[in-house]
């Protein structure tokens, strides 16, 4: 069978700053070194318990879960200065989009004194995506802050949104020349919000639900007056969020609380929906059939009900993220073509989806995980930090090229 795409289909893939640049001084980089040690103590008790053991291939590579090194960022890709080679792999196979995100914390470092050399930095950044071809997704702010944001208070302050919007104003300014089309203010409200202020797992670590529901709405506030700034320098924008939404399988008010709750609340300050897409959930247990190497099931068929549950704000939708750990590299390509069949279907019922992002380009350090789940496109292998082009980048690669799935 084949699916042709609609024209001028972008296709490509994401990253964001901490998890890719390295070197980064930010909230999440402080709290590791507190917690590496914690965290690879965690794991090594579920690896001794019989029915969570960790497999032998995730354990023989470098670094793996129960070394306090792999949550320790570092230098992580390096990506902060072999982005140009980055980018020349990111043309090679097939892409002609790519969304990334700006450090605030290396743009902002000390409260309102921005750093010329870093703005400077990623003008350069996006230089080097629009020479190859490779449309620009500029998210803004994908989960990390400035100390001195954290100082405060972080997103609980309830100035939050006025610095937000201070750092807005000084990007959207400095970067609005080169007619930046996308824009991404708030990478995933919620999974941030849930995370750090309910589950408590990721810094600060509260678990406080009114804390959770201060959050969202400052990121709400955040969000409607970037989305006013950007408009100003530039009319012809296209401001919107990236939102994970999952498919709750006859679940009504989660979905109407995870998946919608945050998209009511801006939905008039929004040009497009960015979906990021990776979980499905029923309400007496998943099947897990098939998993990914972190245990996340694999699901194609949920982003079709989540897309044409996005169908009603009627608006163009990017898929913003979507992809796997896969160390083996074995799911990977049938994962991806699995997810573009509901799609094209989604598509042929009339959903304007007009984008895919995979996630990730490349490996990169995933958040409390650290480094073994292994998301990307392009393999690193951190000790020497060469790249090495995976098969299912390949089998990607040609219908990013042809604008068709062959299945
Ligand atoms: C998403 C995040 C992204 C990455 C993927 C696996 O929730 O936005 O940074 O960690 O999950």
């Amino acid at each position: 069978m084949e699916y042709r795409f609609p024209k001028d289909f972008l296709w490509g893939a994401a990253t964001s700053s901490y998890q890719v640049e390295g070197n980064n001084y930010n909230d999440w980089v402080e709290w590791e070194h507190v917690n590496s040690a914690r965290l690879a103590a965690e794991a090594a008790k579920r690896h001794a318990n019989a029915h969570m053991r960790i497999p032998e291939y995730i354990l023989n590579n470098y670094p793996n879960p129960l070394q306090p090194e792999n949550y320790i960022s570092g230098r992580v890709c390096d990506h902060y200065n072999r982005f140009k080679e980055d980018f020349d792999i990111a043309k090679q196979i097939g892409h002609n989009a790519h969304r990334f995100s700006i450090e605030w914390s290396r743009v902002e470092p000390e409260e309102g004194k921005f750093d010329e050399k870093e703005i400077e930095h990623y003008q350069q950044v996006i230089a080097a995506l629009c020479e190859r071809g490779l449309e620009p997704f500029v998210t803004l702010w994908h989960w990390t802050v400035p100390i001195w944001f954290r100082d405060k208070g972080g997103w609980l302050n309830k100035d939050a949104p006025k610095y937000f919007e201070r750092y807005v104003t000084i990007i959207s300014r400095s970067l609005n020349y080169r007619h930046i089309k996308f824009w991404i203010t708030i990478n995933e409200p919620n999974v941030f919000a849930s995370n750090s202020f309910l589950k408590g797992v990721w810094p600060p670590r509260y678990k406080n639900i009114f804390k959770y529901f201060k959050v969202l709405k400052n990121l709400a506030k955040a969000h409607k007056k970037s989305y006013e700034i950007i408009k100003k320098e530039n009319p012809t924008a296209q401001v919107g969020i990236s939102k994970n939404n999952i498919y709750f399988e006859n679940i009504p008010f989660a979905d109407y609380f995870w998946n919608k709750y945050f998209l009511n609340k801006i939905k008039s300050q929004q040009d497009f929906i960015g979906l990021n897409y990776y979980f499905h959930s029923r309400l007496f247990g998943n099947r897990n059939e098939d998993v990914t190497d972190m245990g996340w099931e694999i699901y194609p068929e949920g982003i079709y009900y989540v897309l044409r549950g996005l169908k009603k704000y009627n608006l163009p939708i990017y898929v913003t993220e979507n992809g796997l750990a896969d160390i083996k590299d074995e799911k990977r390509g049938k994962f991806i073509k699995d997810h573009l069949k509901w799609i094209h279907k989604v598509i042929s019922e009339s959903v304007d989806v007009r984008g895919y992002l995979y996630w990730s380009l490349l490996d990169n350090f995933e958040w409390d995980k650290g480094f073994w789940p292994r998301f990307g496109l392009v393999e690193i292998d951190y000790e020497t930090l060469e790249r090495k082009i995976r098969p299912s980048a390949y089998e990607y690669a040609k219908i990013c090229k042809s604008n068709i799935l062959e299945i």
